[in-house]
């Protein structure tokens, strides 16, 4: 397969997110991008895109429970085939940031050791570990109590821990690498364009931002 030199590759940034507040950060990343020049789509995980249409993609996704929410995983394995032949970063936001201790970044680097064992196929050129949003009035009761509790007891107050300098950091490091891989695609035998796979969303992984 040839090599074809591009100089600002075509990137997807997939999302999932619950209260919206990972959306957001997904919609900056490609705001960032676009003015750094890419042509940047962006879009839920599981709506349907063309694998033709992209040269690199960004997947984000919050932790839910010491995991990387379903819709993500469940993307990752699903278009695996693809996802080898371009470069591809994943994020997550995640609570265990709100206060970066050393044991917090500890077990934050936990979740992005687990993301990157996620496929024997894909080794991600980057994963963006970023601390999110803590707003119990989004919350419905049974989820506020099981976060209110442990939050509490650590001393975690309600709160926007989100750091956009770090998200906008980490968008121009990828961005310089999706440039320097030019839009080469690894050679996977008998790889054609294939529609990426939908993946079941859970009714309450994909909502749009709440405030938006
Ligand atoms: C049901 C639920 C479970 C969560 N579990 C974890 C967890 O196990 N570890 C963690 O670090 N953060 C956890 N969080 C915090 C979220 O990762 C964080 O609030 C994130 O910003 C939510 O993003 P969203 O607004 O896109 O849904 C949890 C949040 C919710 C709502």
């Amino acid at each position: 397969m040839s090599k074809r030199t591009l100089t600002a590759p075509r990137v997807h940034v997939a999302c999932a997110t619950t209260f919206g507040t990972t959306g957001e950060i997904a919609a900056d990343i490609a705001n960032v991008l676009r003015q750094r020049g890419n042509t940047v789509t962006t879009g839920p995980i599981g709506d349907g895109i063309d694998s033709a249409d992209i040269d690199a993609l960004i997947i984000g996704a919050p932790i839910h429970y010491d995991t990387w929410t379903s819709p993500a995983r469940n993307f990752v394995k699903d278009n695996e085939a693809f996802l080898r032949t371009i470069p591809v970063a994943y994020f997550f936001t995640c609570g265990t940031l709100f206060e970066p201790t050393g044991k917090a970044l500890a077990a934050a680097q936990k979740y992005a050791n687990t993301l990157e064992r996620l496929s024997d196929h894909i080794a991600p050129v980057s994963i963006g570990q970023f601390a999110g949003v803590l707003d119990y009035s989004r919350m419905n009761f049974a989820t506020r109590i099981a976060l209110k509790i442990p939050f509490t007891l650590m001393g975690v107050a309600e709160g926007d821990y989100r750091n956009w300098d770090a998200i906008r950091s980490w968008t121009l490091s990828l961005h310089r690498h999706f440039r320097r891989a030019g839009g080469e695609r690894v050679p996977s035998a008998g790889f054609e364009t294939v529609r990426l796979r939908r993946t079941p969303q859970p009714a309450d992984s994909r909502s749009a931002p709440r405030n938006s």
